[in-house]
């Protein structure tokens, strides 16, 4: 049996449309600050697939570009101008940041209800107790959609996250604990990684390493995730050998168009949802 394609392009693409056919009933502008320090290529093509899709929903985007050797005092300053501008709704700070500036030093400085990334302790911290309120970060936040468009009911399943960085594998392990998931969260000094993937009816994999994991990691009918996205000679690859995957999966995310398409859609999303919160409508 081949794998089902989760189709995050698609499923983006029809929020997307929801939420333009909200913001123009409303008549509403929504605004999007977004700061880019450097000038980092990646970086850069989000940051304009960011803008474009904004734009297309009727969310108002302003980008602020800083020099590489930009300090910690100027990019905080920045922050502060926006947290205090009522016009804008919600901070973007594209990572990676330069080596010299602290990401977690940056990030804590962003007002919590116009962290739309959802990286603020304070938002960590509602997240970790269930609290409706938090900013949920947008890939975990795309994931747990993309899983919930097959399968509502997620309780006692076994979900293994391979990868546990602040942006994807501890939140998403928090989402699936929070929906009464089996969590083990793995990572690079993890022991039998294999065995332990094998276990898992929901597979979430965020470890930057193309197509690391193979059909010997993956338990038959199981949800597989891939986050990764690496620029190999031969093309984006995800972190997942998508073929002999597909043959073992009863659903699987492709790369590209799975969990990319569904972390735009979430930032949009949690744009609109800081401006309901922040106007009381
Ligand atoms: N870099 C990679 N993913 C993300 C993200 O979700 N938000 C921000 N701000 N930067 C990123």
């Amino acid at each position: 049996m081949t794998a089902q394609i989760l189709d995050g392009k698609q499923i983006a693409q029809q929020i997307r449309q929801e939420l333009k056919q909200k913001i123009s009933t409303q008549c509403i502008t929504p605004e999007l600050a977004v700061i880019i320090v450097g000038n980092d290529p990646a970086s850069e093509i989000y940051v304009r697939s960011k803008e474009k899709a904004c734009q297309e929903v009727g969310i108002k985007v302003d980008t602020y570009r800083l020099t590489p050797d930009s300090s910690a005092e100027e990019l905080i300053n920045l922050i502060d101008e926006l947290n205090n501008n009522h016009s804008v709704n919600g901070i973007l700070v594209q990572l990676p940041l330069p080596k010299h500036l602290n990401p977690q030093e940056i990030l804590t400085k962003i007002k919590p209800e116009k962290d739309i990334d959802g990286f603020h302790p304070l938002n960590t911290g509602l997240i970790i107790q269930k609290q409706p309120s938090a900013f949920i970060p947008c890939t975990p936040k795309g994931i747990l959609r993309l899983i919930h468009n097959i399968k509502h009911n997620l309780s006692g399943l076994n979900a293994v996250i391979v990868g546990r960085s602040q942006i994807v594998g501890l939140p998403i392990s928090h989402l699936l604990l929070n929906e009464n998931c089996t969590v083990t969260i793995a990572h690079s000094k993890t022991q039998n990684l294999a065995e332990i993937c094998k276990k898992a009816d929901i597979l979430v994999v965020s470890v930057g390493k193309s197509e690391f994991i193979t059909k010997d990691y993956i338990k038959p009918e199981a949800i597989v995730i891939d986050v990764g996205i690496n620029r190999t000679p031969n093309g984006i690859k995800g972190d997942v050998k998508f073929a002999e995957a597909s043959e073992k999966a009863s659903y699987i995310t492709p790369v590209p168009g799975g969990v990319g398409p569904m972390t735009i859609a979430m930032l949009l999303e949690n744009t609109y949802e800081a401006y309901l919160k922040q106007n009381h409508s």
